[in-house]
Protein backbone atom coordinates (compact mmCIF):
# COMPACT_ATOMS: atom_id res chain seq x y z
CA UNK A 1 0.00 0.00 0.00
CA UNK A 2 2.46 2.46 1.06
CA UNK A 3 4.27 2.46 -2.62
CA UNK A 4 1.27 2.66 -4.53
CA UNK A 5 2.06 5.09 -7.77
CA UNK A 6 -0.43 8.08 -7.41
CA UNK A 7 0.95 10.19 -10.02
CA UNK A 8 3.89 10.58 -12.52
CA UNK A 9 5.16 13.95 -13.69
CA UNK A 10 7.21 14.83 -15.80
CA UNK A 11 9.32 18.08 -16.77
CA UNK A 12 11.85 19.78 -19.05
CA UNK A 13 15.04 20.70 -17.32
CA UNK A 14 18.39 21.94 -18.29
CA UNK A 15 21.60 19.23 -18.60
CA UNK A 16 25.40 20.36 -18.03
CA UNK A 17 25.54 21.17 -21.45
CA UNK A 18 23.18 23.67 -21.96
CA UNK A 19 20.56 21.01 -23.65
CA UNK A 20 16.72 20.01 -22.27
CA UNK A 21 16.69 16.79 -20.40
CA UNK A 22 13.76 14.94 -18.86
CA UNK A 23 13.04 15.06 -14.92
CA UNK A 24 10.53 12.51 -13.67
CA UNK A 25 8.74 12.70 -10.28
CA UNK A 26 7.03 9.44 -8.97
CA UNK A 27 4.82 10.01 -5.94
CA UNK A 28 3.50 6.94 -4.09
CA UNK A 29 1.14 6.64 -1.15
CA UNK A 30 3.72 7.16 1.24
CA UNK A 31 6.81 8.00 -0.69
CA UNK A 32 8.43 10.63 -4.14
CA UNK A 33 11.20 9.86 -6.08
CA UNK A 34 12.87 12.25 -8.72
CA UNK A 35 15.13 10.81 -10.95
CA UNK A 36 16.45 12.61 -14.29
CA UNK A 37 17.91 11.59 -17.22
CA UNK A 38 21.62 12.36 -18.82
CA UNK A 39 22.49 12.30 -22.27
CA UNK A 40 25.91 11.33 -24.35
CA UNK A 41 28.42 13.12 -26.98
CA UNK A 42 30.82 10.39 -28.19
CA UNK A 43 27.25 7.48 -28.14
CA UNK A 44 27.75 3.86 -28.78
CA UNK A 45 25.61 3.57 -32.11
CA UNK A 46 23.92 0.00 -30.66
CA UNK A 47 22.42 2.20 -27.91
CA UNK A 48 19.04 2.42 -27.18
CA UNK A 49 17.75 6.04 -28.62
CA UNK A 50 17.24 8.61 -26.39
CA UNK A 51 14.65 10.49 -27.34
CA UNK A 52 12.24 10.19 -30.08
CA UNK A 53 11.70 12.88 -32.79
CA UNK A 54 10.49 15.66 -31.30
CA UNK A 55 12.37 15.64 -28.09
CA UNK A 56 11.31 16.22 -24.62
CA UNK A 57 8.50 18.48 -25.26
CA UNK A 58 7.27 15.21 -27.52
CA UNK A 59 7.24 13.43 -24.20
CA UNK A 60 5.57 16.05 -22.30
CA UNK A 61 2.94 16.88 -24.67
CA UNK A 62 1.98 13.64 -25.78
CA UNK A 63 3.93 10.80 -23.56
CA UNK A 64 3.40 11.78 -20.11
CA UNK A 65 -0.22 11.11 -19.92
CA UNK A 66 0.28 7.29 -21.24
CA UNK A 67 2.95 6.90 -18.67
CA UNK A 68 0.87 7.97 -16.30
CA UNK A 69 -2.40 6.00 -16.71
CA UNK A 70 -0.76 2.84 -16.77
CA UNK A 71 1.40 3.68 -13.84
CA UNK A 72 -1.03 4.98 -11.42
CA UNK A 73 -2.23 2.31 -9.50
CA UNK A 74 1.23 -0.13 -9.63
CA UNK A 75 2.97 -0.85 -7.07
CA UNK A 76 6.40 0.71 -7.22
CA UNK A 77 8.32 -1.90 -5.01
CA UNK A 78 7.54 -4.09 -8.52
CA UNK A 79 10.38 -2.59 -10.91
CA UNK A 80 10.36 -5.21 -12.97
CA UNK A 81 6.82 -5.03 -13.68
CA UNK A 82 7.33 -1.13 -13.95
CA UNK A 83 9.81 -1.77 -16.63
CA UNK A 84 7.80 -4.07 -18.42
CA UNK A 85 5.19 -1.90 -19.40
CA UNK A 86 7.62 0.80 -20.35
CA UNK A 87 8.93 -1.20 -22.57
CA UNK A 88 5.41 -2.46 -23.81
CA UNK A 89 3.95 0.95 -24.24
CA UNK A 90 7.23 1.79 -26.44
CA UNK A 91 6.70 -1.28 -28.18
CA UNK A 92 9.78 -1.16 -30.21
CA UNK A 93 13.20 -3.05 -29.50
CA UNK A 94 15.71 0.45 -29.35
CA UNK A 95 12.91 2.73 -27.11
CA UNK A 96 12.90 4.95 -30.44
CA UNK A 97 9.25 5.87 -29.67
CA UNK A 98 9.11 6.99 -26.24
CA UNK A 99 12.75 7.34 -25.78
CA UNK A 100 15.16 5.41 -23.41
CA UNK A 101 15.84 8.52 -21.56
CA UNK A 102 11.87 8.84 -21.15
CA UNK A 103 12.14 5.08 -19.58
CA UNK A 104 15.34 5.51 -17.36
CA UNK A 105 14.13 8.40 -15.73
CA UNK A 106 10.69 6.87 -14.79
CA UNK A 107 12.41 3.94 -13.72
CA UNK A 108 14.99 5.12 -11.53
CA UNK A 109 12.20 7.81 -9.91
CA UNK A 110 9.77 4.42 -9.88
CA UNK A 111 12.83 2.97 -7.66
CA UNK A 112 13.50 6.00 -6.06
CA UNK A 113 9.96 6.75 -4.85
CA UNK A 114 9.80 2.50 -3.95
CA UNK A 115 13.00 3.49 -1.52
CA UNK A 116 11.42 6.18 -0.11
CA UNK A 117 8.18 4.91 0.32
CA UNK A 118 9.70 2.85 3.25
CA UNK A 119 12.12 4.94 4.58
CA UNK A 120 14.82 3.57 2.85
CA UNK A 121 18.18 4.39 0.68
CA UNK A 122 17.82 3.77 -2.54
CA UNK A 123 21.23 1.48 -2.16
CA UNK A 124 19.93 -0.34 0.79
CA UNK A 125 16.32 -0.76 -1.32
CA UNK A 126 18.12 -2.21 -4.47
CA UNK A 127 20.87 -4.08 -2.92
CA UNK A 128 19.98 -5.05 0.65
CA UNK A 129 20.86 -4.79 4.22
CA UNK A 130 24.25 -6.28 3.99
CA UNK A 131 26.22 -3.59 1.74
CA UNK A 132 29.90 -2.49 3.21
CA UNK A 133 31.66 -1.98 -0.47
CA UNK A 134 32.37 1.63 -1.87
CA UNK A 135 33.67 2.19 -5.19
CA UNK A 136 36.90 3.61 -5.89
CA UNK A 137 35.90 7.01 -8.42
CA UNK A 138 37.81 6.88 -11.38
CA UNK A 139 38.24 10.97 -11.72
CA UNK A 140 38.39 12.51 -15.13
CA UNK A 141 41.20 14.88 -15.29
CA UNK A 142 41.71 15.80 -18.91
CA UNK A 143 39.44 15.96 -21.33
CA UNK A 144 39.88 15.61 -25.17
CA UNK A 145 38.22 14.23 -28.34
CA UNK A 146 34.04 14.84 -28.51
CA UNK A 147 34.61 15.59 -24.94
CA UNK A 148 36.55 19.47 -25.68
CA UNK A 149 37.91 21.84 -28.24
CA UNK A 150 39.54 21.25 -31.54
CA UNK A 151 43.09 21.74 -30.30
CA UNK A 152 42.71 19.75 -26.81
CA UNK A 153 44.67 15.23 -26.78
CA UNK A 154 42.98 13.31 -29.39
CA UNK A 155 41.96 10.82 -26.69
CA UNK A 156 38.73 11.60 -24.53
CA UNK A 157 39.62 11.07 -21.04
CA UNK A 158 42.47 10.66 -19.30
CA UNK A 159 41.73 9.33 -15.45
CA UNK A 160 42.73 8.69 -12.49
CA UNK A 161 42.32 6.16 -9.31
CA UNK A 162 43.13 6.78 -6.44
CA UNK A 163 43.80 2.78 -5.27
CA UNK A 164 45.50 2.98 -2.36
CA UNK A 165 42.65 5.42 -0.22
CA UNK A 166 41.52 3.82 2.74
CA UNK A 167 37.71 5.72 1.98
CA UNK A 168 35.77 7.27 -0.20
CA UNK A 169 36.32 11.31 1.25
CA UNK A 170 40.25 10.53 0.97
CA UNK A 171 39.70 8.99 -2.32
CA UNK A 172 37.44 12.06 -3.69
CA UNK A 173 40.23 14.52 -2.17
CA UNK A 174 43.03 12.74 -4.01
CA UNK A 175 41.25 13.24 -7.18
CA UNK A 176 41.08 17.00 -6.91
CA UNK A 177 44.35 17.57 -5.53
CA UNK A 178 45.69 15.45 -8.98
CA UNK A 179 43.21 17.74 -10.51
CA UNK A 180 44.52 20.76 -9.33
CA UNK A 181 47.85 19.92 -9.71
CA UNK A 182 47.49 19.24 -13.56
CA UNK A 183 46.49 22.76 -13.51
CA UNK A 184 49.86 23.71 -12.70
CA UNK A 185 51.95 21.50 -14.91
CA UNK A 186 49.59 22.34 -17.63
CA UNK A 187 50.08 25.99 -17.47
CA UNK A 188 53.91 25.56 -16.87
CA UNK A 189 53.61 24.30 -19.93
CA UNK A 190 51.72 25.93 -21.87
CA UNK A 191 51.63 29.80 -20.76
CA UNK A 192 48.57 30.85 -22.77
CA UNK A 193 46.18 28.07 -21.12
CA UNK A 194 43.20 29.90 -19.75
CA UNK A 195 41.67 27.26 -17.08
CA UNK A 196 39.43 25.84 -19.87
CA UNK A 197 37.78 22.97 -19.34
CA UNK A 198 35.86 20.21 -21.39
CA UNK A 199 32.11 18.80 -20.97
CA UNK A 200 32.75 16.42 -17.64
CA UNK A 201 35.08 19.28 -15.92
CA UNK A 202 38.71 17.91 -17.12
CA UNK A 203 41.31 20.47 -18.26
CA UNK A 204 40.78 21.12 -21.88
CA UNK A 205 44.38 21.98 -23.27
CA UNK A 206 46.34 22.64 -26.25
CA UNK A 207 48.69 20.27 -25.57
CA UNK A 208 49.69 16.53 -27.38
CA UNK A 209 48.36 12.79 -26.38
CA UNK A 210 51.94 12.42 -25.22
CA UNK A 211 52.37 15.52 -23.14
CA UNK A 212 48.69 14.77 -21.09
CA UNK A 213 50.17 11.25 -20.42
CA UNK A 214 53.44 12.41 -18.95
CA UNK A 215 51.57 15.17 -16.78
CA UNK A 216 48.83 12.70 -15.55
CA UNK A 217 51.08 10.47 -14.35
CA UNK A 218 53.53 13.30 -12.73
CA UNK A 219 50.66 14.18 -11.17
CA UNK A 220 49.52 10.92 -9.87
CA UNK A 221 53.43 10.52 -8.65
CA UNK A 222 53.44 13.92 -7.07
CA UNK A 223 50.17 13.91 -5.10
CA UNK A 224 50.63 10.26 -4.16
CA UNK A 225 53.41 10.64 -2.29
CA UNK A 226 51.83 13.73 -0.65
CA UNK A 227 49.26 12.36 0.28
CA UNK A 228 51.14 8.58 0.94
CA UNK A 229 48.55 6.39 -0.87
CA UNK A 230 49.40 5.13 -4.63
CA UNK A 231 47.03 6.91 -7.86
CA UNK A 232 46.82 5.64 -10.99
CA UNK A 233 46.34 6.56 -14.25
CA UNK A 234 43.91 5.33 -16.63
CA UNK A 235 42.12 6.57 -19.96
CA UNK A 236 38.89 6.43 -21.85
CA UNK A 237 40.28 6.53 -25.56
CA UNK A 238 36.52 6.46 -26.94
CA UNK A 239 38.47 4.65 -30.20
CA UNK A 240 35.45 4.24 -32.23
CA UNK A 241 35.44 8.72 -32.58
CA UNK A 242 38.78 8.32 -34.13
CA UNK A 243 38.17 5.49 -36.24
CA UNK A 244 38.00 6.05 -39.97
CA UNK A 245 36.05 3.45 -41.63
CA UNK A 246 36.86 4.01 -44.90
CA UNK A 247 41.10 4.26 -44.56
CA UNK A 248 40.91 1.40 -41.46
CA UNK A 249 42.69 3.34 -39.60
CA UNK A 250 42.49 5.67 -36.15
CA UNK A 251 43.10 8.62 -36.66
CA UNK A 252 45.56 10.83 -34.18
CA UNK A 253 44.36 14.21 -35.88
CA UNK A 254 46.25 16.90 -33.21
CA UNK A 255 49.47 14.81 -34.25
CA UNK A 256 48.67 13.60 -37.65
CA UNK A 257 49.50 9.98 -37.14
CA UNK A 258 46.98 7.28 -38.33
CA UNK A 259 47.60 3.82 -36.97
CA UNK A 260 45.90 0.69 -38.35
CA UNK A 261 44.74 -2.37 -36.12
CA UNK A 262 47.35 -3.85 -34.96
CA UNK A 263 49.55 -0.83 -34.29
CA UNK A 264 47.08 0.60 -32.03
CA UNK A 265 46.92 -2.54 -30.03
CA UNK A 266 50.96 -2.28 -29.80
CA UNK A 267 50.43 1.26 -28.98
CA UNK A 268 47.64 0.48 -26.28
CA UNK A 269 49.66 -2.00 -24.75
CA UNK A 270 52.88 0.19 -24.82
CA UNK A 271 50.76 3.19 -23.10
CA UNK A 272 49.56 0.75 -20.41
CA UNK A 273 52.97 -0.47 -19.81
CA UNK A 274 54.73 2.96 -19.83
CA UNK A 275 52.45 4.51 -17.14
CA UNK A 276 51.20 1.96 -15.45
CA UNK A 277 47.74 2.15 -16.81
CA UNK A 278 44.78 0.65 -13.92
CA UNK A 279 42.26 0.71 -17.09
CA UNK A 280 41.87 1.36 -20.38
CA UNK A 281 37.68 2.54 -21.70
CA UNK A 282 37.15 1.87 -25.47
CA UNK A 283 41.14 1.22 -26.55
CA UNK A 284 39.53 0.02 -30.06
CA UNK A 285 36.50 1.02 -32.35
CA UNK A 286 33.06 -0.20 -30.90
CA UNK A 287 32.49 -3.10 -33.81
CA UNK A 288 36.38 -4.79 -33.08
CA UNK A 289 35.43 -7.69 -30.59
CA UNK A 290 38.65 -9.55 -32.42
CA UNK A 291 40.76 -6.04 -31.56
CA UNK A 292 39.20 -6.37 -27.87
CA UNK A 293 39.65 -10.33 -27.36
CA UNK A 294 43.76 -9.59 -28.81
CA UNK A 295 44.83 -6.45 -26.38
CA UNK A 296 42.98 -8.43 -23.56
CA UNK A 297 44.88 -11.25 -23.98
CA UNK A 298 48.59 -9.51 -24.41
CA UNK A 299 47.70 -7.59 -21.02
CA UNK A 300 44.32 -7.94 -19.80
CA UNK A 301 46.33 -9.46 -16.34
CA UNK A 302 47.99 -6.10 -16.01
CA UNK A 303 44.99 -3.78 -16.73
CA UNK A 304 41.15 -3.62 -16.99
CA UNK A 305 40.34 -3.27 -20.70
CA UNK A 306 36.61 -1.86 -20.59
CA UNK A 307 34.12 -1.75 -23.56
CA UNK A 308 31.51 1.21 -23.05
CA UNK A 309 30.64 1.65 -26.84
CA UNK A 310 31.27 -1.86 -27.15
CA UNK A 311 28.70 -3.14 -25.02
CA UNK A 312 26.70 -0.61 -23.90
CA UNK A 313 25.03 -1.67 -21.20
CA UNK A 314 23.24 -4.52 -23.59
CA UNK A 315 23.49 -7.83 -21.98
CA UNK A 316 23.21 -9.55 -25.31
CA UNK A 317 26.14 -7.78 -26.84
CA UNK A 318 28.11 -8.30 -23.48
CA UNK A 319 27.87 -11.97 -24.03
CA UNK A 320 29.38 -11.77 -27.63
CA UNK A 321 32.08 -10.19 -25.67
CA UNK A 322 32.34 -12.80 -23.34
CA UNK A 323 32.40 -15.30 -25.37
CA UNK A 324 35.27 -13.99 -27.70
CA UNK A 325 37.11 -12.87 -24.59
CA UNK A 326 36.91 -9.28 -25.61
CA UNK A 327 37.69 -6.90 -22.43
CA UNK A 328 37.56 -7.88 -18.94
CA UNK A 329 35.43 -5.14 -17.89
CA UNK A 330 32.40 -3.16 -18.63
CA UNK A 331 30.65 0.55 -18.40
CA UNK A 332 27.20 0.44 -17.19
CA UNK A 333 25.18 3.54 -18.24
CA UNK A 334 21.46 3.11 -17.70
CA UNK A 335 20.54 5.27 -20.16
CA UNK A 336 22.02 3.11 -22.84
CA UNK A 337 20.25 0.07 -22.38
CA UNK A 338 16.57 2.37 -20.62
CA UNK A 339 15.57 0.67 -17.78
CA UNK A 340 17.25 -0.60 -14.39
CA UNK A 341 15.58 -3.73 -14.61
CA UNK A 342 17.77 -3.94 -18.09
CA UNK A 343 20.97 -2.68 -15.72
CA UNK A 344 20.76 -5.23 -13.24
CA UNK A 345 20.54 -7.92 -15.60
CA UNK A 346 23.83 -6.78 -17.27
CA UNK A 347 25.42 -6.19 -14.27
CA UNK A 348 24.57 -9.90 -13.13
CA UNK A 349 25.91 -11.38 -16.53
CA UNK A 350 29.46 -9.15 -16.05
CA UNK A 351 29.88 -10.61 -12.96
CA UNK A 352 28.89 -14.22 -13.68
CA UNK A 353 31.81 -13.86 -15.86
CA UNK A 354 34.57 -12.01 -14.10
CA UNK A 355 34.03 -8.49 -16.10
CA UNK A 356 34.24 -5.76 -13.64
CA UNK A 357 31.55 -3.44 -13.34
CA UNK A 358 32.09 0.25 -13.34
CA UNK A 359 28.92 2.74 -13.29
CA UNK A 360 28.98 5.63 -15.34
CA UNK A 361 27.50 9.11 -15.49
CA UNK A 362 27.46 10.66 -19.43
CA UNK A 363 28.84 14.04 -20.82
CA UNK A 364 25.69 15.52 -20.16
CA UNK A 365 24.54 15.12 -16.67
CA UNK A 366 22.26 16.74 -14.40
CA UNK A 367 22.73 17.27 -10.41
CA UNK A 368 20.65 13.62 -10.24
CA UNK A 369 22.99 11.26 -7.64
CA UNK A 370 21.04 8.25 -8.50
CA UNK A 371 23.89 6.41 -10.37
CA UNK A 372 26.04 6.62 -6.76
CA UNK A 373 23.64 4.55 -5.22
CA UNK A 374 23.36 1.87 -8.18
CA UNK A 375 27.12 1.81 -7.72
CA UNK A 376 27.28 0.87 -4.50
CA UNK A 377 24.13 -1.60 -4.50
CA UNK A 378 25.52 -3.47 -7.47
CA UNK A 379 28.87 -3.65 -5.36
CA UNK A 380 30.51 -2.29 -8.72
CA UNK A 381 34.29 -1.80 -7.91
CA UNK A 382 34.43 1.53 -10.01
CA UNK A 383 32.48 4.81 -10.43
CA UNK A 384 33.42 7.19 -13.24
CA UNK A 385 31.68 10.15 -12.37
CA UNK A 386 34.44 13.21 -12.87
CA UNK A 387 35.98 14.77 -10.12
CA UNK A 388 34.81 18.38 -9.92
CA UNK A 389 31.78 20.20 -11.17
CA UNK A 390 28.17 20.86 -9.82
CA UNK A 391 26.90 17.45 -11.87
CA UNK A 392 29.99 15.23 -10.79
CA UNK A 393 30.14 16.53 -7.28
CA UNK A 394 26.45 15.67 -6.81
CA UNK A 395 27.43 12.01 -6.89
CA UNK A 396 30.77 12.14 -5.19
CA UNK A 397 29.30 14.08 -2.45
CA UNK A 398 26.54 11.54 -1.99
CA UNK A 399 28.73 9.10 -1.69
CA UNK A 400 30.35 10.29 1.41
CA UNK A 401 27.12 10.45 2.79
CA UNK A 402 26.79 6.75 1.96
CA UNK A 403 29.70 5.57 3.47
CA UNK A 404 29.01 7.44 6.88
CA UNK A 405 25.88 5.16 6.62
CA UNK A 406 26.92 1.84 6.40
CA UNK A 407 27.80 -0.24 9.51
CA UNK A 408 31.19 -1.40 8.24
CA UNK A 409 32.57 0.60 4.83
CA UNK A 410 35.32 -0.31 2.76
CA UNK A 411 36.99 0.23 0.22
CA UNK A 412 35.97 -2.23 -3.37
CA UNK A 413 38.87 -5.04 -4.07
CA UNK A 414 40.59 -4.03 -7.57
CA UNK A 415 42.57 -6.70 -8.44
CA UNK A 416 44.82 -5.37 -11.24
P1 LIG B 1 29.36 10.15 -23.45
O1 LIG B 1 30.85 9.82 -23.11
O2 LIG B 1 28.59 10.29 -22.22
O3 LIG B 1 29.56 11.44 -24.21
O4 LIG B 1 28.89 9.04 -24.34
C1 LIG B 1 31.28 9.27 -21.94
C2 LIG B 1 32.13 8.10 -22.23
O5 LIG B 1 32.49 7.84 -23.41
O6 LIG B 1 32.43 7.35 -21.31
ZN1 LIG C 1 33.50 5.89 -22.74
Amino acid sequence: MDSVIEDVRVRKILDSRGNPTLEVDVITWNGFGRAAAPSGASTGSREVVAFPEGGVDKIIGEVEDVISSELIGMDAEELQDIDMVLKEIDGTENLSSIGGNTTVAVSMAVAKAGASSYNMPLYKFLGGNMKTEIPYPLGNMINGGAHAGKHAPDIQEFLIVPVGASNITEAVFANSNVHKRLKELIQAKDKSFTGGKGDEGGWAPNITNYDALDMQSKACEEVGDEMGIEIRPSLDMAASEMWDASQEKYIYGQENIARDTGEQIEFVKEIIETYHMLYVEDPLDEADFTGFSELTAKIGDKCLICGDDLFVTNKQILQEGIDQKSGNAIIIKPNQIGTLTDTYETVKLAKENQYVPVVSHRSGETTDDTIAHLAVAFSAPLIKTGALGGERIAKLNELIRIEEELSNPAMAILDK
